[in-house]
């Protein structure tokens, strides 16, 4: 289990930077029962600035990528540049990038805090034809192995060995090719797709994972010059180029925080406008939502979710975009435990991401898990305990039944939390919630 503290240097713009370093006893603190009501301003999307950050070992000019969130993975991400040679600075959501002469190594310290570090694999090789990448290794939620990366790159002309747990990858310069994936991987289309952008010739991803981010991602690529067509569907076209100019990007808002902090509104009965919300990107959860009784509305203010009726329950899969994201499963989870009649949810894509489910338990929930699938029936109110977060969305699960139980729950190792969400606390503070971040 990862084990963090957060430094919080004051910087001279007054805003607080979060770096990981040590031992993080924070917990949060919540007196639930109050019905959220408010504006919340939602912050760029952690998986689209993360790997569009690591795109940036592809540049061979300087480059300003905006609306990048304040959150403990960004920074890891930014510490790991500047380990390979670039030179990155984070001031007020903003992310000044300077190429240098790279360095092949991502080192096991830094990968196994964050696994999208491997999100470095495909830049390197494309940039200077050598890495030598710690394995991520397995998370909380599943084994995350990386054979489709791997896979794929070979295809492309590199060649691998594992050496002490490192990943070491040699090429000269990748050549492009057609690669079909063996299941639609996020993380495995973004780091092919960084690697095309600077192969020889034409590079086809079949059966490409379709999400926002990586839509993100190839707008980021196309603006520094990169010739892609098909993201956002599952056959993306890439014709290599030589180089790639400077610039500037805003990250996309991001979808499963504005996800999350509908659940809020629908969990405490209250009424949440968010401000730069994705709407589209959001299909599947706010139907989702509303078939339990949500009303979720587009406003030219930002989308307001509200619940004016009593939640019922009702039947999710998590599926690769569109379909039901899993990052929103916990989420949604927590809510199911206080609609009226049963909920069946079935995690179609990690093999362990019902951590959250004992701990929601221990809060007076009623879940029965059998394999993938857990059967949650609704159960008048949630109690307040202590409990403890095992990965970035149980973390939020337990923060939104928090939000809502009778009493006051404890949320321990909110460094998970910290990874995904920026300055939560404050953000759910200024909507009513009694809510605060409490050093052990
Ligand atoms: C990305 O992880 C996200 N992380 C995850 O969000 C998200 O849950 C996941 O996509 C699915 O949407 C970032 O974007 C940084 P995958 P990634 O490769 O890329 C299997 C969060 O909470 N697989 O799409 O690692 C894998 O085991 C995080 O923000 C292989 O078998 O996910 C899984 O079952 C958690 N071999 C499935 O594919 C591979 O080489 C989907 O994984 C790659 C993946």
């Amino acid at each position: 289990m990862l084990q963090g503290t957060f430094d919080k240097e004051q910087r001279s713009s007054g805003q607080t930077i979060i770096s990981c370093s040590g031992e993080d006893m924070d917990k949060l603190v919540i007196e639930g029962g109050v019905p959220l009501t408010g504006g919340i301003d939602i912050s760029g999307s952690k998986n689209a600035a993360l790997p569009i950050l690591f795109a940036c070992i592809l540049l061979s000019k300087p480059f300003t990528v905006t609306n990048v969130p304040n959150l403990r993975d960004i920074h890891t991400t930014i510490k790991l540049l500047n380990m390979l040679g670039c030179t990155c600075t984070y001031s007020e959501h903003c992310v000044q990038v300077e190429p240098g002469d790279l360095l092949p190594e991502a080192p096991y310290d830094l990968v196994r805090t964050m696994r999208a570090s491997v999100l470095c694999l495909g830049p390197l090789l494309a940039r200077i034809g050598r890495a030598r990448v710690a394995l991520p290794g397995g998370c909380a939620i599943g084994a995350r192995p990386v054979d489709q990366h791997l896979k794929g790159l070979e295809l492309m002309g590199a060649s691998f060995q594992l050496e002490e747990g490192y990943i070491i990858g040699r090429c000269r310069r990748l050549k492009g090719t057609h690669i079909t994936f063996d299941m639609p991987t996020v993380g495995g289309t973004e780091n092919l797709l960084m690697a095309a952008s600077l192969a020889e010739g034409e590079t086809v991803l079949k059966n490409a994972a379709r999400e926002p981010e990586i839509v993100d991602l190839a707008n980021f690529l196309r603006t520094c010059g990169a010739k892609i067509e098909g993201h956002g569907t599952s056959v993306i076209h890439i014709q290599g180029v030589t180089s790639l100019s400077d610039g500037q990007y805003a990250v996309m808002p991001d979808r499963i925080e504005a996800g999350t902090f509908m659940v809020a509104a629908g969990i405490t009965g209250g009424e949440l406008l968010l401000h730069n919300c994705p709407f589209q990107e959001l299909e599947s959860v706010v139907r989702k939502l509303n078939s339990m009784g949500m009303e979720i509305n587009e406003t030219p203010e930002g989308v307001l979710a509200r619940c004016a009726v009593p939640l019922r329950g009702t039947d999710v899969k998590t599926q690769p975009y569109p379909g039901f994201p899993t990052d929103m499963q916990a989420q949604i989870m927590a809510l199911m435990c206080l609609a009226d009649g049963a909920s069946v949810v079935e995690e179609s894509i990690f093999e362990n991401r019902f951590m959250h489910v004992l701990e929601l338990m221990r809060m007076g929930a009623q879940i029965k898990v059998s394999g993938h699938t857990a059967m949650v029936r609704g159960v008048q109110k949630l109690t307040g305990a202590p409990v403890m977060a095992s990965d970035l969305r149980a973390s939020a699960s337990l923060v939104l039944a928090g939000l809502a139980a009778q009493g006051v729950t404890e949320v321990r190792r909110i460094y998970h939390l910290d990874r995904g969400y920026e300055h939560i606390e404050h953000k759910l503070t200024a909507v009513g919630a009694r809510i605060q971040r409490v050093q052990e």
